[in-house]
């Protein structure tokens, strides 16, 4: 697959997208946003992959928000269509049955701070900053962030960040639970895949169904226990359920094959 705003590499199961525009600090155009789209179809459809990173190209930023010069004029219903557009490529990340990490490299501001809390996990470098200024250019996030945000620091904290417009330094996003992990920016990527070769020696369909669970949590009329209740019971259907157990008792490791 060819890109024009990414760089992809695929090394040991795990996918890494990098967000590729330096010099507009990775900012989201729609040229991202439509890379990035066929990227993350390529982690749902490629058996190699197990587990996905999305990082920024350079020291100094993850993404430092949607591209602002893309806005000019933007009437409301090209408004609407340009969220909606952002948060169908976020929710299939949110929703991508193999996990994603956002590898923070610096500014995660805006679109990209809403990226970053589209993927499973957060791991900052120690100079990662985080921070939703919309209402400094008269907008609010569109991309997600004004749901993400909540779900994951709570009403009273996130409201504050939404409104103020303030930064916040890594270990405070790790304080209130934005970041997983904090480390120097040489481990960034090492910390990152250390996890998800972790997950990858899981049973794929049993971490899929633990994403779907936690999405559950959010989802308007879904009762999450009997969520929960359902894919217990579809675990108990898989040869991986049956390999889990025996390997156990044989006291060797697991062989998964996600069937
Ligand atoms: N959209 C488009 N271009 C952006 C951008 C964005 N969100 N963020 C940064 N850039 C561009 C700048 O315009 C500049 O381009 P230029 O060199 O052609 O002028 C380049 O990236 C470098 O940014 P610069 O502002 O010079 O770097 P800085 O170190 O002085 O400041 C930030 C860094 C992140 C504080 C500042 O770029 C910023 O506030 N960006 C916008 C953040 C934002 O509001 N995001 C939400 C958008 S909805």
């Amino acid at each position: 697959m060819s890109y024009e705003n990414i760089l992809t590499s695929l090394d040991n199961g795990i996918f890494t997208i990098t967000i590729n525009r330096p010099d507009k600090l990775n900012a989201l155009s729609k040229g991202v946003f439509n890379d990035l789209d066929v990227a993350v179809k390529e982690v749902y459809a490629n058996k190699e992959i197990t587990g996905a990173i999305i990082t920024g190209s350079g020291d100094k930023a993850f993404v430092a928000g949607a591209d602002i010069s893309e806005f000019g004029g933007l009437t409301k219903e090209e408004g609407k269509r340009l969220a909606s557009r952002g948060q169908d490529v976020f929710n299939a990340i949110e929703h991508s049955p193999k996990p994603f990490i956002a590898a923070v490299n610096g500014f995660s501001l805006g679109g990209g701070c809403e990226l970053a809390m589209a993927c499973h996990m957060r791991v900052a470098s120690e100079s990662a900053r985080f921070g939703q200024p919309e209402v400094n250019l008269g907008l609010i996030p569109g991309y997600g962030g004004t749901q993400r945000l909540i779900q994951l620091i709570g009403k009273g904290k996130a409201l504050e960040l939404l409104m103020t417009a303030d930064m916040i330094k890594a270990d405070e996003a790790l304080r209130l639970g934005l970041a997983n992990h904090v480390v120097p920016a040489e481990e960034l990527l090492a910390k990152s895949t250390e996890i998800l070769l972790k997950i990858a020696s899981k049973a794929p369909l049993a971490i899929a169904k633990v994403i779907e669970c936690g999405n559950a949590f959010f989802t308007d009329g879904v009762n999450g226990l009997q969520f929960e209740i359902d894919k217990f019971g579809e675990c108990c259907e898989t040869e991986d359920f049956v390999e889990g157990g025996s390997a156990f008792v044989e006291k060797r490791k697991a062989a998964f094959k996600g069937r």
